[in-house]
């Protein structure tokens, strides 16, 4: 990753493509409408709320993030979004149950306006799911082609200068990596013969990739991070981020575990368990879907615990996760953590978590601040896989060889790092030897 001579400013309007307007995507676009109106504060955006302290502590720099780095402002940015399930934003947003009613329905216009285009879809996928919104096509290549026009006529109708892509389509079912993900060559040939080991969330991010849009996954599905795709992101000049919002309990894992590794308290089990009743908790209680999201929760303490590095503290660490759907939460999600930790001479105690959380208020905000970041990654001249945007993610891409860093303080480390290598600023090491000379 270079850094350029100068950041082009972020000038003309950026349009945001989501795949899926569900919960978690509606819930970011009047979340976006609600603060261009002054009635909301972006929360949880560290793009809009964080500061970044710049040279030593005496000089008393700490600007705020969106004033350090030339990003997209919110009034700069449109929307348009597909669905197989034909609700505009507001019915969509109504329908989700995150936001209050009296909110939706202040923002009727704006999300009325946002209707979303036919979908890529198949069944097969996601299997609790279905709708009529869907495109018509022959082979995968042909419902790419449909994507490409589709991104192409919102480009021109919303006089976008740049576009981004953000997936926030539902999990699909677990892929394991196949011949045909591992060139591009051999993927084009799925393409043309609908090779089933091709999820149609590939066949979006092929498209953004095609059409020059920097591309992240929200979701925990196996598509960019394909060795295909994230090469021909590489050879396109396009940036590409994943995977899988951080939000819920595994932000909290991420948060937790690291400080108990920091005072090497060891830890026998980890059990941890969710009730929730939207559709991502629907489509999730698919034991296909299900593997997919879980693959990507059980990775995470794995690696911030490093066993195989202490394995007096964590080689006997049992971690399970559960999902299961309960209509009655709706969005509001609740998860239980039990965790069996041990201290001086292993005397044993134990942590219990209730987390009452919101899972698409957490994840809004990641939408956003991924969707500014994209697009400054693409004007800084920066493509293929952005890893300093793991901070964002609960399964975080990685060049091939590297392990992926999972810890929130040391992934919060590297982008702030990154945002001051870009501007020219001194990388803050923590070092302090200068203040005792
Ligand atoms: N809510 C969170 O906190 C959170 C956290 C991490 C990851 N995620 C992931 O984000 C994604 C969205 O979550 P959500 O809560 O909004 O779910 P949701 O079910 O409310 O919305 C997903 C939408 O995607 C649509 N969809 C499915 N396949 C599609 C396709 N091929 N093309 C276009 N649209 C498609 C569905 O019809 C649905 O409307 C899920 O994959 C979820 O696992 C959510």
């Amino acid at each position: 990753m270079d850094r350029p001579m100068t950041v082009p400013p972020a000038e003309g309007i950026l349009g945001v493509l989501l795949p899926g307007m569900g919960a978690v995507s509606t819930t970011f676009i009047a979340g976006v409408e609600a603060v261009r109106k002054g009635i909301g504060l972006p929360i949880g955006s560290l793009t809009q709320m964080g500061t970044i302290r710049l040279g030593k502590r005496t000089e008393g720099r700490a600007p705020a993030i969106k004033d350090f780095v030339p990003l997209a402002s919110l009034d700069q940015l449109a929307f348009a979004g597909w669905d197989p399930i034909p609700d505009n934003a507001y019915e969509s947003a109504s329908r989700a149950g995150v936001l209050r009613a009296e909110l939706v329905e202040r923002l009727r216009p704006e999300l009325e306006a946002i209707r979303p285009m036919p979908a890529v879809f198949d069944q097969y996928y996601v299997k609790r799911l279905n709708g009529p919104n869907v495109k018509k096509g022959a082979n995968w290549r042909e419902l790419a082609d449909q994507l490409g026009d589709d991104i192409a006529a919102f480009k021109k109708r919303s006089k976008a200068s740049r576009l981004v892509m953000v997936w926030c389509g539902s999990t699909e079912i677990f892929q394991a990596p196949s011949e045909v993900h591992q060139t591009l060559a051999r993927f084009e040939r799925g393409l043309d013969e609908r090779d089933p080991a091709i999820a149609p969330s590939m066949v979006y991010a092929y498209a953004a990739i095609k059409a020059g849009v920097p591309y992240a996954n929200g979701s925990p599905n196996f598509s960019v991070d394909t060795p295909a795709l994230a090469q021909f992101a590489r050879d396109c000049g396009v940036p590409v981020a994943g995977k899988d919002f951080k939000t819920g309990q595994t932000l909290l894992k991420t948060i937790i575990a690291p400080g108990l590794k920091a005072r090497m308290i060891g830890i026998r089990g980890w059990f941890s368990t969710n009730i929730l009743g939207n559709r991502d908790g629907e489509v999730l209680d698919d034991p296909g879907s299900f593997k997919t999201k879980e693959e990507s929760k059980l990775s995470v303490l794995e690696h911030i615990l490093q066993p195989s590095v202490y394995p007096a503290l964590y080689d006997q660490l049992y971690h399970k996760v559960r999902i299961n759907y309960y209509p009655p939460r709706g969005d509001n999600k609740e998860g239980w953590d039990n965790i069996d930790i041990f201290g001086w001479l292993g005397y044993p105690m134990q942590i219990k978590i209730d987390f009452l959380c919101r899972d698409s208020i957490l994840a809004a905000p990641l939408v956003l601040d991924i969707a500014l970041c994209l697009d400054l990654a693409a004007r800084s001249g920066w493509k293929g896989i952005q890893e300093w945007m793991s901070f964002f993610f609960k399964s975080p891409m990685h060049a091939p060889g590297l392990y992926p860093e999972h810890d929130l303080f040391i992934q919060l480390m590297k982008f702030k790092n990154t945002l001051r290598f870009l501007m020219g600023e001194e990388c803050i090491t923590h070092l302090g030897n200068e203040y005792y000379d």
